[in-house]
């Protein structure tokens, strides 16, 4: 390989998220879905660049940027959009509120599934609208929609459908079938589908890929806003920079109507990373995903082995969610902590009995993070 992803990198005293809540003690964090890999070359060269040139003034979208994101959009999920639908947005969960807030009447509800990303929880609230979760079902291993649960609500009164896929956390790739289904629920009622797919480039399995929800119809099109980043991707969360992509342009309007005098521009480090990201990053990120399949497959098998846990196969992003309820744990994430290992709570998620473990991580600390578990829950059972 020609990226070293086994390199440790010391995030400690960086003012990291992930690494900040457990300073000063011996848990490795395995929490917030950031990734403890250096962002690739070409993203630091440019923004050495822009450093060294010492102006970090308002920006506007660099040249050719949204030509690059349509190229890629094309090539990788055989998507063809137009520039102009592209609003570029400081983050997803920024664009998920902003989505929130337009769309539907304000006594419409808003929709989602559980367990779900926490901020989709929350973000309704934040414009004073209600919310309405609809629980994922699973279906031979694979957690997936329950249709007929999401018609109920549908029904009645509802604006906005928020829709995550590839799916975190269960990591679930959706079907064409799968979409085209939920499409036509949502034009159906009228609904507005808000489809997150920031986890799009994480298709870890070579018989699955990735379709934007808004490409498998004209009907799609019309219904449908996307949320995108390289921030996952390339492990460049902290330069905030996101983009939505709407096709309609009515849609588009109102939502780019939201935006203005309450959120700011992307800045200027953050569209550079984001260019170079697209344009000169493929081969990294192919070398990324080849680790993370062996990372998820290390994960598969050892926490399945671990007593009372469950792991569904993971189609996608660097996630795990684990189904600990076997193990009879009443705080699951102090237990972990006090094995040395923080794991994020399913009840945040909308799930009791669950974990969410992030493998985008060295490959020797995941062993030594899964050892820790394994060591713990052996003590729990047979102490
Ligand atoms: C599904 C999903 N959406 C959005 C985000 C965060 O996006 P941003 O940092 O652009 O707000 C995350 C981060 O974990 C996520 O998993």
């Amino acid at each position: 390989m020609k990226y070293d992803f086994d390199e440790i990198i010391d995030r400690t005293c960086t003012s990291s998220l992930k690494w900040g809540k457990y300073e000063n003690t011996d848990i490795i964090p395995m929490w917030v879905a950031d990734m403890d890999f250096k962002a690739p070359p070409a993203i630091l060269d440019t923004l050495q660049q822009s450093i060294e040139h010492g102006i970090l003034g308002y920006t506007v979208i660099p040249d050719k940027l949204n030509k690059i994101v349509a190229a890629k959009l094309d090539t990788f999920h055989g998507w063809e959009i137009e520039e102009e639908w592209i609003l570029w947005v400081p983050g997803v969960v920024c664009a998920l509120n902003i989505a929130c807030a337009t769309f539907g009447d304000p006594h419409d509800k808003i929709v989602t599934t559980t367990p779900v990303y926490p901020p989709f929880l929350t973000a309704p609230a934040n414009c004073g609208k209600l919310l309405a979760t609809v629980p994922m079902i699973d279906i031979n291993q694979r957690t997936t929609l329950d249709f007929d649960a999401l018609e109920k609500e549908f029904k009645e009164n509802t604006g906005l459908f928020m829709f995550c896929s590839p799916y975190n956390p269960c990591g679930t790739v959706f079907t064409k079938k799968e979409l085209n289904r939920i499409v036509e629920l949502c034009a159906a009622y009228d609904v507005v589908i808000c489809s997150d797919e920031i986890h799009s480039d994480f298709v870890l399995d070579e018989d699955k890929h990735h379709i934007p929800t808004a490409s498998v119809s004209q009907t799609a099109a019309r219904q449908t806003i996307t949320l995108m980043a390289p921030s996952k991707t390339y492990n460049i969360p902290g330069l905030g920079c996101s983009f939505a992509v709407i096709p309609d342009e009515g849609l588009r309007n109102k939502f780019k109507s939201r935006l203005h005098g309450l959120i700011p521009d992307v800045n200027l480090l953050g569209l550079f990373a984001a260019k170079a990201a697209y344009k000169e990053c493929d081969e990294w990120l192919s070398q990324l995903i080849t680790y993370l399949k062996k990372n998820r497959d290390i994960v598969q098998y050892r926490v399945n082995k671990m007593p009372g846990c469950k792991l569904n196969p993971i189609e996608s992003t660097y996630l795990a969610w684990i189904d600990i309820k076997g193990t009879g744990l009443k705080d699951p994430v102090r237990f972990f902590e006090q094995a040395g290992v923080g794991l994020s709570d399913g009840s945040f998620f909308g799930q009791k009995g669950f974990i969410r473990l992030n493998f985008g991580c060295p490959r020797s600390v995941l062993e030594e993070g899964l050892k820790r578990m394994e060591m713990a829950l052996k003590n729990h059972f047979s102490p």
